[in-house]
């Protein structure tokens, strides 16, 4: 599952996150390290950090002010014997850092394996990243990034994302449900599915100033639309890219971190032009959220059980369905989030 965005980390800094109710910590060293941590002190478990904090060289407990460094080393327990300069022994000290979580970095996403016994990541995301070939990961520039708070609850936020019947509704923008019609679902992996607009990108406008990807032939106009299971959605095309990071927030309410990012750093001169792109994509997300507050508030209803699934457009959203089933089944219910 992912956390958020490896760009949004910079050098010094440290992010509280909460992952399925557990709290995190993601940190940069100085020297451009990212680690991601159990955000607990290693003395009596408080809750290290509550707000991202920048411009740090250490950690420091606001308890009984233990401090680490931010690669996770134990660096100091003050008046540790009840005199000032006392040292906690250093064979213990060693075992005093923070309690590392194994993370991935993928276009830009940091995904963690909280469990410890996941797949390992590149085994779990081959097929996609098969798919995309020769698309170039490393060429890809941020341009922006937003934070969404969503009234609705993380699932609803994923199915919309996958839900490709609205766009031209919602979106009318974006062309009309000719635009839409041509679709293809594709489940690579029970972890890995979403759908393709071959087309997608053929009749959208190319400016000059937006650097395109040379793909396969039959790809280059595509949009792919994918779901990682459980949590993060991606948008890939030749000449943009867009990653979502869903965070539970409660039953009703999620956090969305949107990164969208250009194939290629662009001049100075170009950046009102990109700007204008990325205010364009955030007025799409803007119209999703109003979608998702409705398809909250109208899961209130008694009658919202007798959903009907539209078996043209609807294959994508039902396979997430089914997929969050098999994970209850496997997990149980999530606290706070289900
Ligand atoms: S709980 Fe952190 S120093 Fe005591
Ligand atoms: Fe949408």
């Amino acid at each position: 599952m992912s956390v958020g965005l490896a760009s949004g980390v910079g050098p010094g800094s440290a992010h509280p996150v909460h992952v399925a109710g557990i709290p995190l910590l993601l940190t940069r060293t100085r020297d451009g390290v990212l680690r991601v941590f159990h955000n607990i002190c290693r003395h009596r478990g408080l809750r290290l950090l509550s707000e991202p904090c920048e411009g740090l060289r250490e950690l420091t407990c606001p308890y009984h002010a233990w401090r680490y460094s931010l690669s996770g080393k134990f660096v100091a327990a003050p008046y540790y014997s009840g005199e000032k300069g006392t040292k906690i022994p250093e064979a213990e000290a060693e075992n005093l850092g923070l309690v590392a979580i194994e993370h991935h970095v993928f276009f830009d996403v940091i995904f963690v394996n909280l469990s410890g016994d996941a797949t390992p990541f590149e085994e779990w995301i081959a097929p996609l990243a098969k798919l995309w070939q020769p698309f170039d990961p490393t060429r890809i520039q941020l341009l922006s990034t937003t934070e969404y708070r969503l009234e609705a609850n993380w699932k609803l936020v994923c199915e919309n994302f996958l839900d490709n019947y609205h766009v031209p509704f919602v979106h009318g923008q974006a062309g009309g449900p000719e635009t839409a019609v041509d679709f293809d679902d594709v489940a690579l992996a029970p972890d890995l599915f979403g759908f393709i607009l071959p087309r997608g990108e053929a009749d959208k406008p190319k400016p000059e100033w937006l650097p395109r990807q040379e793909l396969a032939p039959e790809i280059q106009d595509a949009q792919f639309l994918f779901c990682l299971f459980p949590n993060t959605l991606l948008i890939m095309t030749a000449g943009w890219f867009q990653v979502i990071s869903v965070q539970p927030a409660g039953a009703q309410c999620s956090a969305e971190f949107l990164g969208l990012y250009l194939m290629n750093a662009i001049p100075e001169a170009n950046r009102p032009a990109a700007n204008e792109f990325s205010a364009f994509m955030n007025h799409i997300n803007a119209q999703d959220a109003k979608i998702l507050m409705e398809l909250q508030a109208g899961r209130l209803s008694p009658a919202s059980e007798r959903g009907f699934i539209a078996p043209y457009w609807d294959e994508t959203v039902k396979r997430f369905q089914e997929r969050v089933s098999r994970a209850y089944d496997e997990f149980g219910s999530e606290s706070g989030s289900a």
